[in-house]
């Protein structure tokens, strides 16, 4: 078996030879990270994605991050190192759910999750993440929105945007909707004193308990700059790692030991060699959908 720190050099030397740059999620595994030229939640990655001026990016996460990075720069190689890790809740809304919405609510504005594929955002008005959602909400002329795919995220909008009508797709990430009341009961039980914070793709229930809500580079920050001496992570593990590693002086909890996401565990350092060495596996959008889609994602920078 190679060394890390061999592999780790092979990629950046031909990282460089081949004009690429490397954007790891936050969620990927450590290794994978280290190696990044940047790491950062789904927006960051996509502002990175659009303003880069390497010719190849490799895309450590899932597919549908990798297709909005060739969405944003239609002339860039665009490379996700393991072919197969995809996002199932991007997978539980398609293009004709969409367009049967639409056709039920024809006044609505359709507002996607960047979670979602090309072809849902193709048919969407807006798209958004995470830590723009309440803003570009609150800031589009529509007061009907049709939100695909996340229930949860699409609960919390609604909640901070009461005026507002909503009509929800039944998405969630199985990773976070998975955690139950009753584990946080127990952990708080444990450790008295604490400041949670959460990903809005948990359950309402769950959301509706914390102290701060938001993505996983906000929850990052948020822990960082909090005054408090324990804080309890309600998302991905990767994220309560790295603030493990950066905050030795504060006791970080994982909610649940459930919080890992599958997909984004699959890219290893040996993938991404081989990623750049083979240029694979090499993301195309088809132009007509590109196009639709990139003004949805237009539309998220403008309104947001
Ligand atoms: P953010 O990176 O926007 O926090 O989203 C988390 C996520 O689940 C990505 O798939
Ligand atoms: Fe999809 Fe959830 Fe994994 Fe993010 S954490 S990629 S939303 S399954």
């Amino acid at each position: 078996m190679e060394n890390v720190k061999d592999l780790m050099q092979k990629i950046k030397e031909l990282k460089e030879k081949k004009r690429a740059v490397i954007l790891a999620h936050l969620y990927q595994i450590e290794d994978v990270q280290d190696v990044a030229d940047f790491v950062g939640d789904s927006l960051e990655l996509s502002r990175k994605a659009a303003a880069t001026d390497a010719e190849v990016i490799v895309f450590c996460g899932v597919k549908f991050m990798a297709e909005t990075a060739k969405i944003l720069s239609p002339d860039k190689t665009v490379l996700l190192p393991a072919i197969d890790a995809g996002c199932p809740m991007a997978d539980m809304v398609e293009e004709k759910d969409v367009l049967q919405l639409k056709a039920e609510h024809p006044q609505a504005a359709v507002v996607c999750y960047v979670n979602s594929s090309a072809e849902v955002k193709a048919v969407s008005d807006y798209c958004c993440t995470s830590s723009n959602a309440v803003k570009l909400v609150q800031n589009i002329p529509e007061d009907e929105i049709i939100f695909v795919p996340d229930q949860n995220l699409g609960c919390f909008i609604s909640q901070k945007v009461p005026e507002k009508k909503f009509i929800f797709w039944k998405g969630y990430c199985p990773t976070h909707h998975r955690i139950n009341l009753d584990e946080l009961e127990a952990i708080k039980k444990i450790h008295a004193d604490v400041e949670f914070l959460v990903h809005p793709e948990c359950k309402t229930e769950i959301v509706e308990q914390a102290d701060f809500v938001g993505s996983t580079a906000q929850i990052i920050r948020r822990a960082k700059e909090s005054t408090a001496h324990n804080v309890i992570i309600g998302t991905e593990q990767g994220v309560y790692h790295r603030l493990k590693r950066e905050n030795p002086d504060k006791n970080i909890y994982l909610l649940s030991p459930k919080l890992i996401c599958p997909n984004m565990k699959k890219t290893r350092l040996q993938d991404v060699f081989a990623a750049l060495d083979e240029m694979k596996y090499q993301i195309e959008v088809e132009k007509e959908i590109r196009e639709k889609a990139l003004l949805a994602l237009e539309r998220m920078f403008q309104y947001s």
